[in-house]
């Protein structure tokens, strides 16, 4: 492409509107219906015997999606004693990750099927999450080609259930496209997924020595990557609590100059003013706080109608809400598919029936017969987001109205949280627009729409006080943050 030189144009991803593609996919996926998948540490020595456990699928308990053998700590040892950085020239890595890209695209129908029946991906989020993935390795490979700074060492790389392919791949190929070893531990729920990522990888070419993968506990291999003096820097998204456990463990294992690159939690707010055009605000709220069944770190929770608005705006979203249909991702009518498992429901469902009890419940649907679906839920919180007490991570969007005359309160109450990921604002005065974006403190702002889906390379994506640590994912300063500072050589 002329204007964007070699590899910088983002996936096409596939079009759902059309009958043909659909039957295309259709035809992909249907082999892997009822696949079962097999995983197991992918290291360079020899295993060691290790334990195995079963994978059900989030939408129906009775699908069994495959086995996973975890790490043992004797193949954590040993991986730790194969790993190598990657030396070889940055053209070369550059090639494999382009490789590795097509080799996803290739594998489509797997991919799709395996993110709906491991982590409940409905189809348009799968389709997004392949696109992501692909455009990282494709983004960062073109880094790896214009880098001038050396390769760190080793770096952990531990990566959540929620993007379980594309921040999975985010985070190592960057690591790798700076030429460093990786030592991967995938979400204990989407290891089946990590694994055929991992193997599209070497197939690629990306040597064994450079990418070992290591499924298992947090509390086991999680801590033994982040505690050995051999590792160089880690990479993490998750929450924020588990970032700060990371930061004290490194503190006290890792040489200082290891940095924690880390992506964690948001209670991300939006607000929505009597100018805004309300058919729009209400597609956009769907997407913001439902899709992915809310799932996404990105994702509304705290949406500020004003007041003069608030009625109609909350009549629209019910009747909107009521259109959702909920249940198997697999189907292709689904829009909201199940959460994670069932410990994440019970804790989504916990905060519901709190809310409830106090009477705050404005809306909720039915639920489905089977699988851990969460219906999508309006919750009342007139004292706004000072109250929100924690990220609830599922399909639940708290409600509070504002007086026109106190949005720079609403704008100083979110600041106060001292979370900064994202932030919507609907609005079709310009002034008062650029008044809240000097104002707001959060890595992404999104205007007069969703505000979920950053794309790789347009809208680079991270956030700043509890919600990480920066650089911004698909952004230009990413890859450097994983090699050293370049060393000044005086001449004397
Ligand atoms: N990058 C995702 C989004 O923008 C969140 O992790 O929604």
């Amino acid at each position: 492409n002329a204007l964007f030189g070699k590899g910088r144009v983002n996936s096409k991803g596939f079009d759902l509107a059309d009958p043909l593609t659909l039957a295309e996919i259709e035809a992909a996926r249907k082999p892997f219906a009822g696949h079962r998948w097999t995983a197991a540490p992918l290291i360079a020595g020899d295993l060691a015997p290790g334990t195995s456990r079963e994978v059900h699928a989030p939408a129906n308990p009775e699908d069994r999606v495959g086995t996973v053998q975890e790490a043992s700590p004797q193949d954590i040892a040993t991986a730790l004693d194969h790993a190598r950085p990657w030396d070889a020239p940055a053209a070369t890595r550059a090639e494999v990750l382009r490789r590795a890209a097509a080799l996803y695209e290739a594998h489509f129908g797997e991919l799709f099927a395996l993110l709906a029946r491991e982590a409940g991906k409905t189809l348009p989020d799968a389709v997004g999450e392949l696109r992501e993935a692909v455009d990282f390795l494709r983004y960062y490979a073109n880094e790896a080609d214009a880098l001038t700074t050396p390769a760190r060492g080793l770096f952990t790389c531990i990566s959540p259930w929620n993007f379980p392919l594309a921040i999975f791949t985010g985070q190592i190929s960057a690591a790798l496209a700076a030429g460093n070893g990786v030592l991967a531990k995938p979400a204990e729920t989407t290891s089946l997924i990590a694994h055929r990522a991992v193997q599209l990888m070497h197939e690629a070419g990306v040597p064994r020595a450079a990418l070992q993968l290591l499924p298992g506990e947090g509390g086991v291999v999680g801590a033994a990557l982040t505690s050995d003096p051999r590792i160089a820097g880690v990479c993490f998204t998750g929450s924020t609590a588990t970032a700060q456990a990371i930061n004290r463990a490194m503190a006290d294992h890792l040489p200082p100059t290891a940095p924690l690159i880390a992506e964690t939690g948001g209670l991300n707010a939006m607000v929505v003013d009597s100018t805004a055009l309300p058919e729009q605000v209400i597609r956009d709220i769907l997407a913001s706080a439902f899709q992915s069944a809310g799932q996404r770190c990105s994702a509304l929770r705290m949406l500020y109608v004003q007041e003069d608005v608030a009625d109609g705006v909350i009549d629209m979203l019910k009747g909107a809400m009521a259109e959702l249909r909920l249940g198997d991702p697999w189907h292709l009518s689904t829009d909201i598919g199940p959460v994670i498992d069932a410990r994440a429901q019970a804790d989504i469902e916990a905060h519901i029936d709190t809310a409830r009890s106090e009477g705050r419940l404005i809306a909720q649907l039915g639920r489905p017969a089977q699988g851990h679906v969460v219906p999508p839920t309006l919750l009342s919180l007139p004292g706004g987001i000072a109250e929100l007490t924690r990220e609830v991570f599922g399909p639940v969007l708290h409600v509070a109205t504002y007086k026109a005359r106190d949005l720079d309160k609403v704008i100083k109450a979110v600041n106060a949280k001292g979370y900064g990921l994202t932030f919507g604002m609907h609005s079709r005065i310009d002034d008062r627009v650029q008044q809240v974006c000097a104002a707001i403190r959060v890595g992404n702002t999104y205007i007069n729409r969703n505000q979920i889906g950053a794309v790789v390379g347009s809208q680079p994506f991270g956030g700043e006080g509890l919600s990480g640590t920066g650089p911004k994912a698909g952004g230009p300063h990413y890859v450097s943050r994983f090699t050293q500072a370049p060393l000044r050589r005086e001449r004397a």
